[in-house]
């Protein structure tokens, strides 16, 4: 079985890109010396400053984030970004009139976050512990971040307590059905799952491309963890959206794969 090899990931893991034919892309299972995925990409946060700047590089500047932006509230009193990395999304945010917290449990991701922009306070701090009162905010976005918490059940009732009433929690996530398997390589290729859907399993994706690599350090949960985690934090589902990459995206025809199965999933939840 041939899986993977020029298969892609970009802006987040488990084959994300869908178009970029200098891609290069090995799954691994976490390394044995690192307990956590908050501490892989606390020493993958230079990787990923250089990954996420660079212009054009990954799926959030060709068509991810519009398609992510079209499923938010309007600017409200107060906009949490949770995982918010170097911040690019919360500068897009603030740009869009949000008034934007940033979070992120990387110190140089955070410093990064805060020298981009001065304007937008910038929290060192893990989704599952949010040191914020109780209803702070109208909205919360979780922008490719929760596939890489440790305790989603955790970060989903952060993300419900720290909304008020009324208040949503966004989010966009690698598809489950994205983390579960591989496209195999070739023309028309086949998608495969060679382990088991149903069980949890961290790994890391990494991604070669333009010079630039990035590990991706995750965790595959079948989409039922996710739904249970926000259900049992209290959280109403509004909207679910599997966008395809859009047209103008495909650089290539062969990667057309990417219109066949859904790279990330979309959420927009109520806290009533
Ligand atoms: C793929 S990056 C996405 C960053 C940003 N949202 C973006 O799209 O540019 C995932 C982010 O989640 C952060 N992260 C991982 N575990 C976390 C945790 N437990 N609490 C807060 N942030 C976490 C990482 O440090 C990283 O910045």
């Amino acid at each position: 079985m041939n899986t993977s090899s020029s298969s892609e990931s970009s802006d987040v893991h488990a084959s994300d890109d869908a178009d970029v034919a200098a891609t290069t892309s090995l799954r691994r299972p976490m390394p044995a010396d690192v307990d956590t995925l908050r501490e892989m990409w606390r020493r993958n946060a230079a990787e990923w400053i250089a990954w996420a700047r660079a212009p054009m590089h990954d799926s959030y500047w060709r068509f991810h984030r519009d398609q992510f932006l079209s499923l938010l509230p309007s600017a409200g009193a107060l906009t949490l970004d949770i995982g918010a990395g170097e911040g690019r999304l919360s500068r897009d945010l603030a740009r869009l009139g949000h008034r934007v917290v940033a979070i992120d449990a990387s110190p140089t991701l955070a410093a990064a976050a805060r020298d981009a922009d001065h304007a937008t306070p910038v929290v060192v701090a893990d989704a599952a512990n949010l040191p914020l009162r109780d209803g702070v905010a109208d909205l919360a976005v979780a922008f490719m971040s929760l596939q890489d918490v440790d305790d989603l059940p955790a970060a989903a009732h952060e993300a419900a307590r720290v909304l008020t009433p009324g208040g949503r929690l966004c989010v966009a996530i690698v598809h489950p059905l994205n983390s579960a398997g591989q496209f195999e390589t070739g023309p028309d290729p086949r998608f495969v799952i060679d382990g088991a859907y149903l069980e949890q399993r961290a790994y890391v994706d990494e991604v070669r491309r333009n010079g630039l690599t990035m590990r991706f350090a995750s965790i595959h949960r079948p989409l039922e963890q996710y739904i249970a985690a926000f259900g049992d934090a209290g959280l109403l589902i509004e909207r679910l959206r599997e966008p395809a990459v859009p047209d103008h995206a495909l650089r290539s025809p062969e990667r057309r794969q990417w219109q066949r199965l859904p790279l990330f999933l979309h959420l927009r939840m109520l806290k009533p």
